[in-house]
């Protein structure tokens, strides 16, 4: 065996995981901006995103689109609610051609899958594909949610995380985990390490909303709520580093 396949697998073996899906809001990619796709940052998220990549996991990536379009928003003003989530699906879908362009321009190879065909900018949405790109080592990129309004990108990551059979959804937030009432509101806020799926239902955590919760319960797929802010937190995730909350079946 050639020295770089010995390295190649003494770094994988440090990854917990083999196949990861992760979820990035939307927002991640607007940085101070406010609006849109702020080029630095997502820089950064591709860097980071190619680190954990180099380590042999597989990664499939959720993306929303609130730094362009907020579908549930706009319906609160009056917009009808399914066009509105069209729109929102959309603009995940910018922001994941975005993504893939950052991440081919530093050398990792990718495939975006719609849940919308839109064949001329990128692959519809095929299961056995999307693993098959994975078992090749592409990042796969999911755009356009599940599909369907009245659902967030949030309940896609679950979704697409049990088709895909990843062992766990790397939840991607601003802030460094679950907390009992709003961090930035709350100086006396207490972070979670451990929080069960029921917790977070009853106490109405706001970690991803009660359909993805669900499915993520029936399905034991347990949830890593992690800081993105700070550089290195996804590889020192998958390094088994305790971080953030897990919300799992049992504390
Ligand atoms: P394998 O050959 O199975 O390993 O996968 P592959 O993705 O390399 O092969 P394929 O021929 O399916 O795809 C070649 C390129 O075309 C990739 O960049 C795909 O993302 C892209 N591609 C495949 N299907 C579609 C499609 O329906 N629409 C668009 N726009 N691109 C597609």
């Amino acid at each position: 065996m050639v020295q770089d396949e010995v390295e190649q697998m003494t770094i994988k073996s440090k990854s917990q995981f083999k196949r990861v899906l992760l979820k990035l809001s939307g927002e991640a990619l607007q940085g101070d901006k406010g609006f849109g796709i702020d080029p630095v940052v997502i820089t950064n998220i591709a860097d980071e995103i190619k680190d954990v990549h180099a380590m042999g996991v597989e990664i499939a990536l959720v993306i929303g689109g609130g730094n362009i379009f907020r579908g549930l928003a706009a319906s609160t003003q009056g917009m009808d609610r399914a066009s509105a989530d069209y729109m929102g699906m959309l603009a995940t879908t910018l922001n994941a051609l975005a993504l893939q362009d950052a991440l081919e321009r530093i050398g990792v190879v990718t495939r975006v899958q719609s849940a919308i065909a839109m064949q001329e900018l990128c692959e519809p949405y095929i299961r056995r594909k999307a693993i098959r790109h994975l078992e090749k080592g592409r990042v796969v990129i999911f755009a356009a949610g599940t599909g369907n309004p009245y659902f967030t990108t949030d309940t896609a990551a679950s979704l697409r995380a049990m088709e895909i059979h990843a062992e766990a959804i790397l939840k991607a937030t601003k802030v460094d985990g679950v907390y009992n009432k709003d961090p930035n509101k709350h100086k006396d806020a207490k972070l979670y390490d451990k929080v069960t799926y029921l917790d977070v239902l009853k106490e109405g955590l706001e970690v991803m909303d009660s359909t993805a919760i669900s499915l993520c319960m029936d399905n034991n797929m347990e949830i890593y709520v992690f800081n993105m802010t700070k550089k290195g937190n996804i590889k020192r995730i998958l390094m088994g580093q305790k971080l953030g909350t897990i919300v799992s079946k049992k504390i």
